[in-house]
């Protein structure tokens, strides 16, 4: 079996849950401070689909905001969803760029990255370059999933061994501890607040848990299975029903308990 590569996304899946996926960004964004520059200059990254990135037009509608992602078919949804002029004269567009390597080439006021640096190994060793790249009295946030030791990530890692995609996931080291990440960013000479929230999301339809994870954790699997049908289809039924098991419908819907964790760094101003 091939190791992880990049998996591909796809935004109509991802969007089927786009109300509970944005909540734990506004609650990013309730604790990010007003921004230094009246124009600011705003980078996403790990935009996806745009639809959250189209919510810092709304905050800041004079703000040039730039969504950055690497898969083409996100871009494709952004750009045709939500790129053009924001109401207060600011303006809202999409690029392709690699987290991994994206460095700010002009002074950011404000540098965030929603539930996408779980994707990216090692990347809190790149937080000096962002920082470094904001204005004095910029902000820099973001909210990354805490939730890789919960049924649903562990019974993917059990049924991926067991099919032998185990090295298609990479959960161990996917995201530091919240105190980790305080260290790192006071380190930096930043103020920082980072905080953990479980959100009980509440899901609706035929086993909705396994509907959630094929639009994001699920990508790295569904990805090296595209050309084996049958293998694939072995999986899901595996999983559907360990899911069941693990997450019962309720009288009102599937509850679906899901940790993330949240980092707001502003630099000296
Ligand atoms: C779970 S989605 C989050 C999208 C959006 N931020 C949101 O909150 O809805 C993760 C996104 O990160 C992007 N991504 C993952 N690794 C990346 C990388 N190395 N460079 C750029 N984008 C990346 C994926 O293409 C995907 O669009």
């Amino acid at each position: 079996m091939s190791a992880a590569a990049t998996p591909t996304w796809d935004p109509a899946q991802y969007l089927r849950h786009a109300g509970h996926r944005a909540r734990p960004f506004t609650d990013l964004l309730a604790r990010v401070p007003d921004l230094p520059g009246e124009r600011p200059r705003i980078a996403d990254l790990g935009c996806g689909p745009g639809n959250v990135t189209a919510l810092l037009a709304e905050r800041w509608p004079t703000a040039h905001i730039t969504g950055y992602d690497n898969s083409a078919e996100m871009l494709d949804q952004a750009h045709v969803q939500h790129e053009g002029p924001s109401a207060g004269g600011g303006r809202l567009g999409f690029a392709h760029a690699d987290v991994r390597t994206w460095t700010p080439e002009e002074p950011y006021d404000l540098i965030v990255s929603n539930a996408t640096l779980q994707w990216v190994p090692g990347h809190a060793d790149r937080f000096a370059h962002w920082v470094q790249g904001l204005r004095p009295g910029g902000t820099f946030a973001f909210q990354v999933p805490g939730n890789f030791d919960a049924p649903s990530h562990r019974l993917m890692r059990d049924l991926a061994r067991r099919h032998g995609l185990a090295d298609t996931l990479r959960h161990r080291d996917a995201v530091l501890a919240p105190r980790d990440y305080l260290t790192g960013l006071t380190g930096l000479g930043c103020s920082a607040d980072v905080w953990e929230t479980t959100y009980v999301h509440l899901l609706s339809g035929e086993d909705p848990v396994l509907d959630w994870v094929k639009g994001t954790g699920l990508r790295p699997v569904l990805t090296a299975l595209a050309d084996d049908p049958e293998a694939r289809d072995a999986f899901l039924d595996d999983y559907r029903d360990a899911l069941r098991a693990a997450y019962p419908a309720g009288p009102h819907g599937t509850p679906f308990p899901f940790r993330r964790i949240f980092a707001v760094a502003r630099k000296e101003a």
